[in-house]
């Protein structure tokens, strides 16, 4: 399976912070938000990674990220001229995705949880039709959220409705079999628009084709995309670090424990960033 990151957007709800730099680029409390799906993409066992930003940002994601062989994966570069829709990044990766299956999560979505990673390894192997996440929400008005039958079967996926017949919003990360870009190439822009990824997800339900997994409570998915959403994630990556002394989001990690590097490469990591605890927290793991 292949992983293709969208990155680019305006974020224009942040603003002023993300006037001059990209919204997946500013941290989440002490690592850019990038690494949160980035590290949640590697957690998952994929190794090969397409990220899609504006042409005014590509430059910089290089600077952070590189080709990914630091961390034992590989990352490429796309661009979106303009925020078009999330189903379009879909079709700027159909070279990338050839034939394989694809994961495509976007770039500010932040998923923790307990046995969370043990069920995305598990998508790993799939290989037709289309998985989506749900997570139950308390404003379900302002999500593409899915509505099921007596029998707990998803029937309909509605994107921000007035008035929602369920509390299960779809997150943002999305598992595709390789007709994935073909089907986007079928869709119409939307009245805003954009290529909607609700409505390629719809295209799945249709043929019967689309499994909605749904994360449990002991799962955390949080908005990262106003200024109090963004705040109140800080304060949880944070909490957690302090409480269980344990990085979320953090690729260096998660290379290490996948053995996409090997100890010595971390230690070589960990020292480049030895004055921050960042740094010293990768040491730490070599102990
Ligand atoms: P949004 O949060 O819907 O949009 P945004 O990031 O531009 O923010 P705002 O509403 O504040 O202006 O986008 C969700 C994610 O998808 C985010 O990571 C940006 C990304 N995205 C793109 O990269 N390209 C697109 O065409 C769209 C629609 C979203």
């Amino acid at each position: 399976m292949k992983g293709i990151i969208l990155s680019g957007g305006r974020g224009t709800r942040l603003y002023p912070a993300t006037k001059a730099v990209s919204k997946q680029l500013i941290p989440l409390y002490d690592k850019p938000m990038v690494y949160y799906p980035l590290a949640t993409l590697m957690q998952m066992g994929i190794r090969e990674i397409l990220l899609v930003t504006t042409p005014e940002d590509e430059e910089r994601y290089r600077q952070l990220l590189g080709d990914g062989s630091q961390w034992g994966i590989g990352i490429s570069y796309c661009r979106q001229p303009r925020p078009e829709g999330i189903a379009q990044a879909l079709l700027l990766g159909r070279d990338f995705v050839k034939d394989r299956s694809v994961a495509l999560i976007l770039g500010d979505n932040f998923i923790h949880g307990d046995g969370l990673y043990q069920s995305l390894a598990r998508v790993r192997d799939h290989t037709t039709g289309a998985i989506n996440f749900a997570y139950r929400v308390s404003d379900p008005q302002r999500y593409g959220i899915v509505e099921f039958d007596a029998a707990g079967r998803p029937v309909r996926l509605v994107e921000k409705p007035a008035k929602p017949k369920s509390s299960w919003a779809v997150i943002g990360l999305y598992i595709y079999d390789q007709r994935a870009s073909e089907f986007a190439a079928a869709l119409q822009p939307s009245a805003r628009g954009e290529l909607e990824i609700t409505d390629l997800n719809q295209r799945y339900l249709d043929l019967g084709e689309l499994r909605i997994e749904k994360l449990g409570i002991g799962n955390a998915w949080l908005d990262t995309g106003t200024h109090d959403s963004w705040l109140e994630a800080c304060h949880y990556v944070q909490t957690i670090f302090h409480r269980q002394g344990q990085m979320i989001g953090c690729p260096e990690e998660v290379a290490w424990r996948s053995n996409f590097i090997s100890a010595a490469q971390l230690e070589k990591l960990a020292h480049e960033m030895r004055a921050s605890t960042y740094g010293q927290y990768l040491k730490a793991l070599l102990a």
